[in-house]
């Protein structure tokens, strides 16, 4: 029995890997990780220009199931990113993750990665000025062919939820027309709080207000409903791109029904980000736990391979 898995070629010892930007934010931390059981590192998005971020709460947590960040993208920029990258030796493939507000930007960044085994174009930040670009079908076509004709790694493209499903399978013919080789379903949805409504006089409630992309357990159903519908158009319409599944995901049954809904990979968030550790495990002990769990699903079920029960759910 193997709980091994292949994206777009590239093989992962198990489908378990960080999801971008939460909690594994920098090289260090993804190099502790990847002495864990993760089948994969993913870097935080990197822009073009080194961002700080901002200011203020930036990550909160406001329920058990909900989370929230405004992070605004902080990262070093590309360049950085890919020279601490370099400071280790890596033993699991790393997925650089980046992002941009052009065209241009998108471009310049991806004809910057020389590490690495995949790329995760992130086409659905909610904190940035400029919309959600995976909504905009030109520009989305537009970013995507235009790295797809000028690197040599696998490309996947990260989006956002979609509630209506009709518009994520126009994505998905706009994103194989451009020939990318997978998507990463969902990222965050946008959202928002009042962290308090208890203000003193004169305080504007719009001062109180947090909003930011929105993740944790509360977004596992529409996460979830987003990859079994992509993966079944995919298979149905032979387009042959695989997907990384993301959204809510805690245990090991979350994984299960991300691979029975179609995904070859699965990433874990907001679970990294603190307050969940239901045994006190740490962040680095995740990946253990879900690809153990995992591997009892499949001896009880007599499974050799992910691919003897993935998608199952559509079938
Ligand atoms: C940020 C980026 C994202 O892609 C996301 O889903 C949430 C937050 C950010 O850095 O602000």
């Amino acid at each position: 029995m193997s709980i091994e898995t292949i994206i777009a070629g590239v093989r992962l010892k198990n489908p378990t890997m960080n999801a971008s930007g939460v909690t594994f934010t920098m090289p260090p931390l993804l190099n502790r990780l990847q002495k864990s059981e993760v089948g994969a590192v993913v870097t935080k998005t990197a822009t073009k220009n080194p961002r700080e971020g901002n200011k203020g709460p930036s990550v909160l947590q406001f329920s058990s199931d909900i989370w929230m960040n405004r992070m605004g993208l902080p990262n070093p920029g590309i360049s950085k990113t890919i020279e601490e990258l370099k400071e280790y030796d890596w033993n699991v493939p790393i997925v650089v993750s980046i992002g941009g507000s052009s065209l241009s930007e998108y471009f310049n960044n991806s004809k910057n990665i020389d590490i690495g085994e995949l790329i995760e174009l992130n086409l659905s930040c909610p904190n940035v000025s400029g919309g959600i670009i995976c909504f905009d079908l030109n520009q989305t076509l537009n970013i995507t062919s235009s790295i797809k004709n000028n690197v040599n790694l696998p490309v996947f493209a990260k989006l956002s939820p979609y509630t209506d499903i009709e518009k994520l399978k126009k994505t998905i013919d706009t994103l194989y027309k451009a020939e990318i080789d997978g998507i990463t379903l969902t990222n965050t949805a946008p959202s928002l709080e009042i962290i308090s409504i208890l203000l003193p006089v004169n305080e504007k409630i719009s001062n109180n207000l947090f909003k930011g992309g929105e993740s944790g357990k509360a977004l596992f159903g529409l996460s979830l409903r987003n990859v079994y519908e992509a993966a079944k158009y995919i298979e149905k319409n032979e387009l042959g791109m695989d997907i990384i599944g993301v959204g809510g995901i805690e245990t090991s049954d979350d994984v299960i029904k991300y691979i029975l809904c179609g995904a070859k990979a699965i990433q874990f968030g907001s679970a990294a980000a603190g307050l969940y550790n239901e045994n006190n495990l740490s962040s680095f002990e995740i990946p253990k736990k879900l690809c153990k769990g995992l591997e009892n699903y499949m001896l009880k079920n007599d499974f050799k391979s992910i691919e003897e029960f993935r998608g199952e759910a559509y079938k």
